[in-house]
C-alpha cells in the first residue's frame, strides 16, 4: 500500500470514528431508502454526515461538527441557508395559504422579474426543478420545429434523466440524441452536416458545471449560435447553474442570446424551482390565443411559496452589486488555490467561473471534459476528508458554489488550511 493510500484510509477512519450518530443514521436510512438517500450526489464513503441545523454560513451535523458551507447546495444556496428577506416573504405567503389549485397574482410578478433579467426570455413558465425545465425546453423546441432529434454534449448534465456522463445512459430519456464534443465546434459542424435538417435544438451549458466547471469557450458558444441560426434549430442555454454568473446570466456576460433558457437552483432563494423561457414566438406553443396546442402541467409549478421566495430573491437580494461581489470573490479564491497547488508542486488545479469552481487532480490545463476522465481521485478524496476535519464542506467531487454569506476572511482561512495540507500531501507517493 502506498503512502497516499494509507493517508486516505487513515482519513476515512478518523472521519468514521468522529461521527457515530451519522454512522448510526446511515444504517437506519439504508433500511428504508436504497443507498440511504434520495439524492445520490450527496452520498460519499464511508458514509455522509447528516446535518442537524444551520448556523449562519455553517452546517452543524448530528455529531456536533461545524462546517463552513462552501458547497452552497450545489448552487441553490447562493443566498445562504435562511436569508431573512426570503424567510419574510415565505412567512407572509404561508399566512396567505398554499395549495390553492387556482391561479394567484404572485407568479405574474415572479415571471416579470425573470423576463426583465435574462435577455433571451420574453416569456417564461415555471416548473418544480431544473430537470423538468430542460425536459420542457426540449419538447417545446421539437414541437415548434417539427424536428425529432436533439444535439447534446458528452459529459453534460441537464438533470437526473438528462446526464451524458459516466453512468447516465440507463436513466436517459429516450430522445433521438445526436452527440458532439463540448468545446469542439468541428464536432458540432459535422453533426449538422450529417443530420442538420432534423436537429430540433442544441442544448448546452455555457459552462459544464457538474462535469467539472469547464467554461465553454466564447468562440465555441458563439459558433453554436450561428450554426443553429442558419440551420433553423433552437439554441437552448441551460443556465440552471450559470445564470448566477452575472445579473443576466452567462448569456449576458457572453453577449450571446440563445432562443431558449432554462433556470433553477437559487432562483427561488433556495426553495424548489425550475423555469424555461425564451422568445415569445417559441413559447406561444403554450398559448391557445395564439394558436398554441401544447399544455404544460405540474401541480407545483405555480406554488405560492416558491413564487414569493423568488420575488424576494430577485427583487430584493440579487442586485448587480451582490452578484458581482460573490463572483469576484470566487475568482480570487480560484486564483489563490491554483497558486497554492502550483507552489506545492501538486498535480492539482481549480477551474470554473466566478463563484462556481471545481478542484481537479490534474496539472492542467483542463479545457475539455475528456481532460479529466480517469484522473486519479485519491488526492481529491484526501483533500475532501481533511477539509471536513478542519471544518470546511465542499462536494466530494471538488465542486464549490460560494454563497453570499461566505466572507473574504472565511476564504483566507480556507486557503491557509489548503496550503498547509498541500505541503503535507506533496510528500505522499502514489
Ligand atoms: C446545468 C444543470 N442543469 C439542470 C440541473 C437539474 O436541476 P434540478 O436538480 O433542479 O432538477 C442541474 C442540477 O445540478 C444542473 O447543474
Amino acid at each position: 500500500m502506498t503512502s497516499l493510500d494509507l493517508a486516505v484510509n487513515e482519513a476515512r477512519e478518523r472521519y468514521r470514528t468522529a461521527r457515530p450518530e451519522s454512522a448510526r443514521l446511515d444504517v437506519e436510512a439504508k433500511t428504508v431508502m436504497p443507498g440511504g438517500n434520495t439524492r445520490s450526489v450527496l452520498d460519499f464513503d464511508p458514509f455522509p454526515f447528516r446535518v442537524a441545523s444551520v448556523d449562519g454560513p455553517y452546517l452543524v451535523d448530528v455529531d456536533g461538527h461545524r462546517y463552513l458551507d462552501l458547497l452552497g447546495n450545489y448552487s441553490a444556496g447562493l443566498l445562504g441557508h435562511s436569508p431573512i428577506e426570503v424567510r419574510r416573504a415565505v412567512s407572509s405567503a404561508l399566512e396567505r395559504g398554499w395549495s390553492s389549485g387556482a391561479m394567484r397574482p404572485s407568479e405574474i410578478e415572479f415571471a416579470r422579474l425573470v423576463c426583465m433579467r435574462f435577455p433571451s426570455i420574453e416569456q417564461v413558465r415555471f416548473t418544480s426543478s431544473g430537470t423538468e425545465a430542460n425536459l420542457m425546453a426540449i419538447a417545446t423546441a421539437k414541437h415548434a420545429t417539427g424536428r425529432s432529434s436533439v444535439l447534446a454534449f458528452h459529459h453534460a448534465y441537464h438533470g437526473g434523466v438528462l446526464y451524458f456522463g459516466e453512468g447516465g445512459r440507463p436513466l436517459l430519456v429516450p430522445h433521438d440524441w445526436v452527440m458532439a464534443r463540448y468545446n469542439d465546434l468541428p464536432s458540432v459542424e459535422a453533426a449538422f452536416e450529417a443530420r442538420g435538417d432534423d436537429i430540433a435544438c442544441v442544448i448546452v451549458e455555457p459552462m459544464l458545471a457538474a462535469s467539472g466547471c469547464i467554461p465553454g469557450k466564447p468562440e465555441f458558444l458563439a459558433g453554436l449560435r450561428s450554426i443553429t441560426m442558419s440551420a433553423g434549430s433552437v439554441l437552448v442555454f441551460d443556465e440552471v447553474m450559470t445564470s448566477r454568473l452575472s445579473p443576466g446570466g452567462a448569456q449576458e456576460a457572453l453577449g450571446i442570446t440563445p432562443d431558449m433558457t432554462t433556470l433553477g437552483k437559487y432562483l427561488a432563494g433556495g426553495l424548489t424551482i425550475g423555469a424555461f423561457g425564451g422568445k415569445r414566438e417559441l413559447m406561444s406553443v403554450f398559448d391557445p390565443d395564439s394558436g398554441g396546442t401544447l399544455t404544460h402541467g405540474g401541480t407545483f409549478n405555480n406554488n405560492e411559496i416558491s413564487a414569493a421566495a423568488g420575488i424576494a430573491a430577485l427583487a430584493e437580494m440579487l442586485t448587480p452589486g451582490v452578484i458581482e461581489t460573490v463572483n469576484n470573490r470566487g475568482d480570487r479564491l480560484r486564483e489563490a488555490l491554483n497558486s497554492v497547488f502550483d507552489s506545492a508542486g501538486l498535480p492539482m488545479c481549480v477551474t470554473g467561473l466566478g463563484s462556481l469552481m471545481t478542484v481537479h487532480v490534474s496539472g492542467g490545463p483542463v479545457q475539455f471534459p475528456e481532460d479529466i476522465v480517469g484522473s486519479d481521485d485519491r488526492l481529491k478524496e484526501l483533500l475532501f476528508l481533511e477539509m471536513l476535519e478542519r471544518g470546511f464542506y465542499m462536494a466530494r467531487r471538488g465542486f464549490m458554489a460560494l454563497s453570499i454569506d461566505v466572507t473574504d476572511e472565511d476564504l483566507d482561512s480556507l486557503v491557509a488550511v489548503v496550503s498547509e495540507w498541500a505541503d503535507r500531501a506533496r510528500g505522499l507517493s502514489g
